[in-house]
């Protein structure tokens, strides 16, 4: 919305300050956080947190607001212009946009520095107009600065100024911090492993994208029952109409819905192309609610019936989905269930020829020289948690230096293996399998062109995972059922 050349109506704004998604936030989750933070800071560190910036998407026209993961995590506030600065002592001072009645006329309410201790717990909380002003004083006598490196542009060059201020002050007795280190390493330590008000959330997102698939299910064999002309694109709509009806405020990333043989690119985007009856539709969607993303995958039939090629490739990939999950459990490393998923699809792909024996040898030949990699070319799963592709290392931190080398049988580069990650209860990540055949030589027409994908999160617990997007059916029967309900 552009303002009125007569300038703007000076009436109260009735929308409430964006302090947090939840209206009665607790924010001692928050200070609970930033102390396991300042624990690992120590005496002398500090970490300095920018949120996100505002991001313009055409002239004066800018894209949905979304906060910095990291900052959120330990702060629980949704406002742009926000940084927060934690000492190793464990004080915490938040910078967020003064108050000014002009301003949040137009954009919203501001909680502003004098509210922000009581909402948020922080210990101080300055105008983030002064940033410039405090950074160098808190940052004298500090023996290190940890900053997210590589992510905000232009932080290293600001935290750069600031330091060369306090350098100024040598002379006076002030002390420069000498080490810099990257505050990613341990908040994504932190965020890893998610605690029981995360896990929760990321409940309530996996319900609400399960049930969003549910109703595209439906609605696609409606549509096509009815004789409507149905394009990717309606299913797209009907997705994110039931994310934004149960109070998500964001997809938690571009919807694929790709119709029949669009399922075989792997980054689609919902488009216009036409949904047809006889084609299988993949939906890889899902919502972001409360700063937590869910990402589900569901391959149906468009007109509610699988043909044979299609059902015999889709028990395939649910076949090596259950064996993918069978193997997440806390104990497992993160390969594991990948590992688990080709063994499966290695063996299927001999089974019903899309690999030929004479040519690729047996099951751990297909294994060894990756030639299922033609059909299964990602792995099978990531973190999930505030991003879709959440953060935290795949390597094992106790064994990092455990390195061996292998030669890629398909790309020839030597490619450093170290271990995975041990899975510990409270990670939560995806199981993803799929199979995209595009027609080539030696490939059984009748597979031509068909894409699948099977994905579920998975909070991994002691004796397994618990899978939170079963709320859409993934059985082949059951998705029939439904659709013809
Ligand atoms: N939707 C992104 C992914 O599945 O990784
Ligand atoms: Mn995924
Ligand atoms: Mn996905």
């Amino acid at each position: 919305m552009t303002a009125p050349g007569v300038g703007p109506r000076r009436t109260a704004p009735t929308e409430s300050a964006r302090m947090s998604h939840n209206s009665a936030m607790d924010s001692s989750i928050y200070r609970q956080r930033r102390a396991r933070l300042a624990a690992q800071l120590g005496p002398g560190g500090i970490a300095l947190v920018p949120t996100a910036p505002e991001q313009t998407r055409n002239r004066d026209n800018a894209f949905s607001y979304r906060h910095d993961s990291y900052f959120y995590y330990l702060t629980g506030f949704t406002e742009p212009h926000a940084w927060l600065v934690v000492t190793g002592e464990g004080r915490s001072t938040l910078f967020c946009a003064p108050k000014d009645m002009e301003r949040e006329i137009w954009d919203g309410l501001r909680l502003g520095p004098e509210a922000a201790p009581a909402a948020l717990g922080v210990d101080a909380a300055l105008s983030v107009n002064e940033l410039d002003l405090h950074l160098p004083k808190l940052l004298e006598n500090r023996d290190a600065v940890w900053f997210p490196f590589a992510i905000h542009e232009g932080l290293e060059a600001r935290v750069g100024g600031w330091l060369a201020q306090v350098r100024a002050r040598v002379r006076y007795g002030a002390l420069c911090p000498e080490q810099q280190r990257d505050l990613c390493a341990v908040l994504d330590e932190m965020r890893l492993v998610k605690d029981v008000h995360e896990q929760d959330i990321m409940r309530r997102a996996a319900q609400i994208s399960a049930r969003a698939h549910v109703r595209a299910m439906q609605l696609c064999a409606r549509m096509l029952r009815e004789g409507q002309d149905l394009r990717e694109y309606h299913l797209d709509a009907e997705m994110q109409h039931e994310f934004r009806f149960h109070g998500s405020q964001f997809p938690a990333y571009s919807a694929i819905v790709a119709a029949g043989a669009n399922a075989c690119v792997l980054h689609y985007r919902a488009d216009a192309a036409p949904v047809r009856g006889g084609e299988l539709v993949l939906i890889d969607a899902g919502c972001e609610l409360d700063g937590y993303a869910s990402d589900i995958t569901r391959t149906f039939p468009a007109n509610g019936r699988f043909s044979g090629p299609q059902r015999a490739l889709y028990q395939l990939v649910l076949a090596s989905q259950e064996a993918a999950v069978a193997a997440t459990r806390a104990g497992a490393r993160f390969t594991d269930p990948h590992d688990a998923t080709v063994k499966v699809l290695a063996q299927g792909m001999l089974d019903v020829g899309l690999l030929d024996r004479d040519k690729v040898g047996s099951v751990d030949d297909v294994i060894e020289k990756r030639a299922y990699f033609q059909f299964y070319m990602h792995r099978t799963g990531h973190w999930l948690g505030m991003d879709v592709h959440d953060c935290g290392g795949y390597v094992e931190p106790s064994q990092v230096g455990e390195v061996s080398e292998r030669k890629d049988p398909l790309s020839g580069e030597v490619i450093k293996n170290r271990p995975s990650r041990i899975l510990r209860p409270g990670m939560v990540l995806t199981i993803e399998p799929g199979l995209y055949v595009r027609p080539a030589p030696g490939v059984p027409e009748r597979f031509h062109n068909i894409g699948i994908r099977i994905e579920d999160d998975a909070i991994v617990t002691d004796a397994g995972c618990e899978l939170i997007t079963r709320g859409v059916p993934v059985k082949a029967d059951e998705i029939e059922a439904l659709m013809r309900a």
